[in-house]
């Protein structure tokens, strides 16, 4: 997965890609390059590293009114500059970048080989350009060439190109997001909407099969048998300043700030005179469900265990399935199933897929996702928005507790049409106290003790992570958090595992973290002492007033709450105590090793 951008206009392009590729670089940061063009030749500019590698290595912007840019998460060949996109074709007249993958690129270079193309990359992109170039010699038109060569690809793509000596923008879709951004006297194109938020919030989502032409003063939307087709435009009401860094060292630290703010939109009007109010979905939508399986993926996966728990306590019949796992672990699906897709980014191709197969065998289908436009969002029967704002940093944040309490909502809505019930005996308290959450996020952020804990600990073996009911999803949830930015051995368990094979780890150098929610912290105290008596230190996650405080060796504290929320007020001390960690051991914090933000690969 990597990201794209195109743009076109007046005055130079240069810069406008590099800071758009700068807002893209969560999809990937292996390579980064840009291709410009001014009616004499198209110039690529390119290097393995991230975009501020390429800037450093551009003394002077280069002049071009109209280019393209990418930022690269490898696939096919490892990051180097060679296989750095844009792509071009033998000449060096035409210019691709591309996000996804080309599937039948093995058959189809060595035929252009064959016909005398030479390439220089082990990418699958490379064959791209030289097919458009094939077909420019034959077509009517570069757009008639496009058409054709996309026409020749199997597999996903969002692409865009430039010609040398054409004052055009070729793009076309096919399973990877691509979206349209509309300005006074300039057009761009993305892979997402933050690559070009700081010039307009007017925008078109894409649909598969879509070729674009951008010209200075128009674009063109066709199908793939180029009749015109007609896309609506939509307003984006994320801010731009939410998709930058601000004052901050980094995106991740900003967006556990923000999860104050993030939390309010997430609530804001959807709890009416003590009822949950979801937009789109009122009473009796979910009437003829009667299983809920929630697909998701990492931090989202960790999300969904809210859902599931909470429809079980209704007497619900869930589920809550990895999305990798779905093909084998769904069991029956028809059409009393509602698939749930929990996704940040609406593009997982795991999660993709298991929601298309949930389709695919009857199931309704009902995307939780933060991108509107997204291919979750309009691919399944309905979306409900987590309402969190653009997250940038590669670990997953505010949107999880945003995931968290959209569906902790969502689940009562469930919960009211297919079992005639709610899911806890106190919802009103539950709902009551949710308004209190984002101030009560913010006494966390204010005064916790993170970064001292961090310090203290930072020389561990292996940090464990432990809780039970939705305390259980939050130490995973934690453990996930410290592994990927830290890169130390962290695991979470459901507290009273521990002693059934992971006990045998525990020393004086594994410090676990133990999260109490309020209810049922028996099992969680019990064995958090268990391993203690083994040497290991022991952080209770609690309230002041909590018992485990008394035994614990260290506290991180969070306000007493309705126990659905205290797990998610223990998440965000357990972000902090992974951000700290990762910024005392010099981590690249919003770009850990090897991975990327949305993994559109399977
Ligand atoms: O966009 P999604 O929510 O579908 O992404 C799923 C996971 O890839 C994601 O949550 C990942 O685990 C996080 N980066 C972890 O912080």
């Amino acid at each position: 997965m990597c990201g794209i951008i195109a743009r076109i206009g007046r005055g130079d392009a240069a810069d406008t890609l590099l800071s758009g590729l700068e807002n893209l670089e969560y999809r990937g940061y292996d390579s980064a390059g840009i291709a410009v063009q001014n009616g004499s030749g198209v110039k690529v500019h390119k290097c393995s590293g991230e975009v501020s590698e390429l800037k450093a290595d551009l003394p002077k912007a280069p002049s071009g009114n109209m280019g393209i840019g990418h930022t690269r998460w490898s696939t096919h060949g490892p990051p180097t500059d060679e296989n750095a996109h844009p792509h071009t074709d033998t000449a060096g007249d035409v210019a691709v970048v591309h996000n996804g993958v080309i599937e039948n690129y093995e058959v189809l270079k060595a035929e252009l080989q064959s016909r005398g193309h030479e390439f220089e990359s082990d990418t699958d992109t490379e064959v791209i350009p030289h097919l458009i170039d094939e077909y420019r010699e034959t077509a009517a038109t570069t757009e008639a060439a496009v058409r054709q060569a996309v026409a020749t690809l199997e597999g996903s793509y969002a692409i865009a190109a430039i010609v040398d000596g054409e004052e055009a923008v070729y793009a076309a879709r096919q399973g990877s997001p691509l979206v349209l951004g509309i300005d006074a006297d300039e057009w761009y194109l993305a892979s997402d909407v933050p690559a070009f938020l700081d010039h307009t919030d007017e925008v078109i989502y894409l649909e598969d099969g879509d070729v674009v032409v951008l010209e200075p003063d128009a674009y063109r939307i066709t199908d793939r048998d180029g009749n015109p087709v007609t896309r609506s435009v939509d307003t984006v009401d994320w801010d731009p300043e939410d998709a930058g860094k601000g004052e901050y060292d980094h995106y991740m630290r900003k967006e556990i700030d923000s999860q104050p703010s993030a939390l309010s939109n997430t609530i804001e009007g959807r709890i009416e005179d003590g009822e949950v109010a979801l937009e789109g979905l009122p009473a009796g939508t979910f009437a003829d469900v009667e299983t809920v399986q929630f697909v998701a993926c990492g931090t989202s996966y960790h999300a969904a265990m809210y859902g599931e728990q909470l429809l079980k306590a209704a007497g619900v019949h869930a589920q809550v399935i990895r999305a990798s796992e779905y093909d084998s672990m769904a069991g029956p699906v028809d059409e009393t199933t509602l698939a749930v897709a929990v996704t940040q980014s609406g593009e997982t191709a795991d999660t993709l897929d298991a929601i298309r197969t949930a389709s695919g065998r009857g199931a309704r289908t009902l995307a939780v996702t933060n991108v509107v436009g997204s291919t979750a969002a309009r691919e399944a029967d309905d979306a409900v928005y987590i309402r969190a704002g653009p997250e940038v940093g590669v670990a997953a944040t505010k949107t999880y507790s945003s995931q968290a309490v959209t569906l902790a909502l969502l689940t009562q809505r469930l919960a009211a049409d297919v079992s005639g019930g709610a899911t806890l005996e106190d919802v009103e308290t539950m709902l009551a106290t949710l308004e209190d959450l984002p101030d009560h996020v913010e006494e966390v952020l204010e005064a916790s003790r993170a970064e001292t804990l961090a310090r203290e600990f930072l020389d561990s073996r292996s940090y464990f992570f432990i809780g039970h009911g939705l305390g259980y999803s939050v130490a995973l949830e934690g453990a996930l958090k410290f592994k990927e930015i830290t890169y130390e051995h962290a695991e979470g368990f459901a507290s009273g595992e521990l002693k059934h094979g992971p006990l045998a780890l525990v020393t004086d150098e594994t410090p676990i973290f133990a999260v109490f929610t309020g209810h049922d912290d028996g099992k969680t105290k019990t064995n958090a002492i268990e391993a203690q008596a083994r040497g290991a230190p022991v952080v209770a996650v609690c309230p002041d007033d909590h018992p485990a405080v008394e035994v614990a060796d260290a506290h991180l504290s969070i306000p007493e709450t309705h126990p659905v929320w205290a797990g998610l007020l223990a998440n965000v001390q357990l972000q902090l105590v992974s951000y700290h960690a990762a910024d005392l051991l010099g981590r690249p914090i919003d770009k850990p090793r090897n991975l990327a933000k949305s993994v559109t690969v399977e």
